[in-house]
């Protein structure tokens, strides 16, 4: 399968040489690279999904910013095209060459610089991964203030740079507000030191933000300042069974009455999920019956009597009003993470699946599953689902409820155009016409970009096209990818 289907090479990014790769020898030594050895640049070639596969030959691995810095200037001065990569967990294809790109790997960045005991500040390299970070706070009672399934592998700046949302916005809110400050290597090799540690700082525009989902587009974050809420105290952890959407949405709102402050995350699939998990995975039978949805409370607080009495106050009144039909809380730190590793565990469950259209979609939350619905159903009209040969196997739907984000995955069992012309742009047109978003928080990489016109106006793209040129105006990093070619 062509993992790149319909890309051609932009013929003005130069061609790697012997004569480059000696030069950054010189810069991040003979074993801050990989060049030339297949087996194992594959893992950097290839993305978390194998869906997308490069055919770069060389892979840097700088410690330093000022390496990051010399290697950048170089590549911008040769026209060498760059990709920089993270943990590559990506779910979009951005972080792996489409062509010959330069890796730029961030993972021999990875120590923590400082910590404010005060303030719950901390400053880190770029590649730190999220789950060390978080167990490092964890000894100082403090915790990071994004949490995802893929946190054993994906680095802080990667998150920064897909501004990951995850399993706890609802309650910590999103990158834009956390990060303080960046440390970004520009790709003329200009360092941008921004490593503020300020809550309050109103001195001229916010340039981090714009390097707060860009994708490696502009440059390459190498340090990050970031706030840091205490860890709670007090964690509980619900799952409970539903009969409808129009269920979920009163639980939902009750949890913002009922919980308010204690509430941490909120988050739904349905009973196709489950089965998709059960089908790779065994799950503990946590529930003795099926429903057709579940939904995953949080509570974090500070006192476990005030929060205990909250949660099974509200869990009581979710069951005398009809609106659960089931209910279960976890009663330790075992069955607190084995509801978590279902919820989280859906992902990796349809990775196993021969093929996956995978969809991140924002919409009023009233509308979320209706999308879905109306999906099986445009699918089963277009006669590729429903039917004992159909490619389509299923249809799963997840997601963050709190956040109106609705994780959509088509089940195939391969890939084939009929069906993703059924698929793309009728979604896309359906979200758009229901005010929301193609790209809630895995962005947009190769496999959205082109569809960006459906979430933004063309005066806004083409003000982004600008504020691409002006900073990368060789067009040297993570090239084909983010903005629409046209
Ligand atoms: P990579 O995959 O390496 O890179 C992602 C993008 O960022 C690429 O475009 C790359 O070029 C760029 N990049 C990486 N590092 C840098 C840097 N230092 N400077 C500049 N650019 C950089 N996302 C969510 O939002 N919420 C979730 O709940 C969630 N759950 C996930 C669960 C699983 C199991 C998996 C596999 C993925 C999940 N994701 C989720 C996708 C998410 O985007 C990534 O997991 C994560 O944020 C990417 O970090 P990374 O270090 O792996 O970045
Ligand atoms: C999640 O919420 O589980 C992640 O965003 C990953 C996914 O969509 O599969
Ligand atoms: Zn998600």
């Amino acid at each position: 399968v062509d993992k790149f289907p319909g890309y051609i090479r932009n013929e003005s990014f130069k061609k790697l040489t012997d004569q480059d790769v000696d030069y950054f020898k010189t810069i991040v030594g003979d074993n801050g690279l990989i060049y030339d050895n297949q087996d194992d640049l594959f893992a950097f070639n290839t993305d978390w999904m194998h869906k997308f596969r490069g055919k770069s030959q060389l892979v840097l691995k700088p410690k330093t910013t000022q390496q990051v810095s010399d290697i950048l200037k170089y590549c911008n001065q040769q026209k060498l095209a760059v990709v920089p990569q993270g943990g590559n967990t990506g779910l979009v294809g951005g972080s792996v060459p489409v062509f010959d790109e330069v890796v730029l790997s961030l993972q021999g960045m990875n120590k923590i610089r400082g910590f404010d005991n005060v303030s719950g500040i901390l400053t880190a390299d770029a590649g730190c991964v999220l789950e060390v970070l978080d167990n490092w706070l964890g000894e100082k009672g403090y915790m990071m203030p994004l949490d995802l399934g893929a946190k054993g592998s994906c680095h802080i700046g990667g998150n920064i740079a897909t501004n990951a949302g995850g399993l706890r916005l609802l309650r910590y809110g999103s990158l834009h507000g956390t990060v303080l400050g960046l440390e970004v290597v520009l790709p003329d090799g200009t360092i941008l030191d921004n490593m503020s540690t300020l809550r309050k700082d109103n001195t001229g525009y916010d340039l981090k933000q714009l390097f707060i989902g860009s994708e490696g587009t502009i440059g390459v974050i190498t340090g990050v300042s970031i706030l840091t809420p205490h860890r709670s105290k007090a964690v509980n952890v619900a799952l409970l069974g539903l009969n409808s959407f129009e269920d979920v949405q009163k639980a939902f709102k009750q949890s913002r009455v009922e919980l308010s402050e204690i509430l941490s995350a909120f988050e739904f699939w349905d009973a196709n999920a489950l089965e998709m998990f059960k089908k790779h995975a065994t799950p503990k039978d946590v529930m003795e019956k099926e429903y057709p949805f579940y939904i995953l409370i949080e509570t974090s607080g500070s006192n476990k009597d005030h929060d205990d009495e909250k949660l099974t106050n509200y869990l009581e009144n979710m069951m005398v009003d009809g609106v659960a039909e089931d209910g279960v809380v976890a009663q330790d730190e075992t069955q607190i993470r084995e509801l978590w590793s279902l919820r989280e565990g859906f992902t990796e469950a349809l990775g196993k699946e021969p093929a996956v259209y995978k969809y991140d979609i924002s919409m009023p939350v009233p509308k979320l599953y209706e999308c879905v619905e109306d999906m099986r159903q445009h699918l089963r009209d277009g006669g590729v689902f429903g039917q004992p040969d159909s490619p389509v196997t299923d249809v799963v739907a997840y997601g963050h409820v709190g956040d109106g984000n609705l994780h959509l995955n088509i089940a195939a069992s391969r890939l084939e155009s009929r069906v993703s012309a059924l698929i793309e742009p009728y979604l896309f047109e359906w979200v758009a016409n229901h005010q929301g978003s193609i790209s809630a928080e895995h962005g947009l990489g190769v496999a959205k970009n082109e569809f960006l016109g459906y979430s933004k106006s063309p005066v806004m793209i083409k003000m982004m096209k600008t504020m691409k040129n002006i900073l990368d105006p060789n067009g040297i990093m993570n090239p084909y990818k983010y903005l629409p070619s046209h």
